[in-house]
C-alpha cells in the first residue's frame, strides 16, 4: 500500500504572516495519521522547517534546477533545498510546464537531481481539456509519466500526482471514473516498467480544485492516495479537514 499523503502547493502565495496559519495548521491536525506536507514560495521554506520541526507537517519546495550549482541566476537546486529544511519538491507542474517552457525531458533532469539530493520528487501530470475532448487522455498522461519519471526513481523518492490543466483552479473537478481510469492507468504504466510492488507503494495523488466539501468523495476513488491541494491549503481551515477526510478515507 501506498503511503497517504495530502499535500499543499502555496504556489506563489505567503509572507511571513503565513507562519500563523501553520501554527495553525498544526494545531487543527494533532496526529493526522497521513503525512501532510506543505510546499511554500522558496523564501519561507527554512522558517516553516523551522516553525514545524516539532509537528506531523513537512515542508517542500515547488521546483528545483536541475543542476546542483552554477551560474543560474534566480534558480535554487535541490540541495539547497534540503538545506533549508525541505524534504520533497513539486516538480512539472503544468503552471511550470507552461510558464516556464518545461517538458518532459526537464522534469526529468529535476527529479533525478532531487532524488540525489534525497528529496523526493512529486511528479505533476495531466491533459489540457483539448487533449481530454481529443480523447488523447490515456495517451498524454502515460508519455507525460514514461518522459518525466527518471530510472532513479524508488518507492521512497517518487509521487505522482494526476492534475488535469482544466480543473486547476477553475472549481471544475473530473468525475470519479475519469479520475479511476487515469490513475488506474498510471499504476499499471508504473508497474510494467518498474514492477508491481514499486507501483503500489508509489502515492498517486489527485489534484485539481480538491476542497473541503469534494476531498472525501476523491478519496473514496480507486488508486487514490492523497492530494495536491492549492488554493484550499492557505488556510488552515480549509486544508485541515481534507486532511482529515484523507485520514478517514
Ligand atoms: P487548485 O490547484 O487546488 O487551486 O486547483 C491545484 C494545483 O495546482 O496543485
Amino acid at each position: 500500500m501506498a503511503r497517504k499523503l495530502a499535500a499543499g502547493n502555496w504556489k506563489m502565495h505567503g509572507a511571513s504572516a503565513s507562519l500563523a496559519e501553520i501554527e495553525a495548521l498544526a494545531a487543527e491536525i494533532g496526529a493526522p495519521g497521513v503525512e501532510v506536507l506543505i510546499c511554500p514560495p522558496a523564501t519561507l521554506i527554512s522558517r516553516l522547517a523551522d516553525k514545524t520541526a516539532n509537528t506531523p507537517i513537512q515542508i517542500g519546495g515547488q521546483d528545483c534546477h536541475a543542476a546542483e550549482m552554477g551560474a543560474h541566476t534566480g534558480d535554487i537546486s535541490a540541495g539547497m533545498l534540503a538545506d533549508a529544511g525541505a524534504n520533497h519538491v513539486i516538480l512539472g507542474h503544468s503552471e511550470r510546464r507552461t510558464d516556464h517552457g518545461e517538458t518532459n525531458a526537464t522534469v526529468n533532469a529535476k527529479t533525478e537531481a532531487a532524488q540525489a539530493a534525497g528529496i523526493t520528487a512529486i511528479v505533476c501530470i495531466g491533459e489540457t481539456l483539448a487533449e481530454r475532448e481529443a480523447g488523447q487522455t490515456l495517451d498524454i498522461v502515460t508519455s507525460q509519466l514514461a518522459g518525466s519519471v527518471p530510472d532513479t526513481s524508488t518507492a521512497a523518492n517518487l509521487v505522482i500526482a494526476y492534475e488535469p490543466v482544466w480543473a486547476i483552479g477553475t472549481g471544475l473537478v473530473p468525475t470519479n471514473d475519469q479520475i479511476a481510469e487515469v490513475h488506474s492507468a498510471l499504476r499499471s504504466a508504473l508497474s510494467d516498467r518498474f514492477g508491481s510492488d514499486f507501483a503500489n507503494a508509489i502515492p498517486l495523488l489527485y489534484g485539481g480544485s480538491v476542497k473541503p466539501g469534494n476531498a472525501a468523495e476523491i478519496f473514496s476513488v480507486a488508486h487514490v492516495d492523497g492530494a495536491l491541494v492549492g488554493g484550499a491549503s492557505l488556510k488552515s481551515s480549509d486544508f485541515a479537514p481534507i486532511v482529515k477526510a484523507l485520514a478517514s478515507s
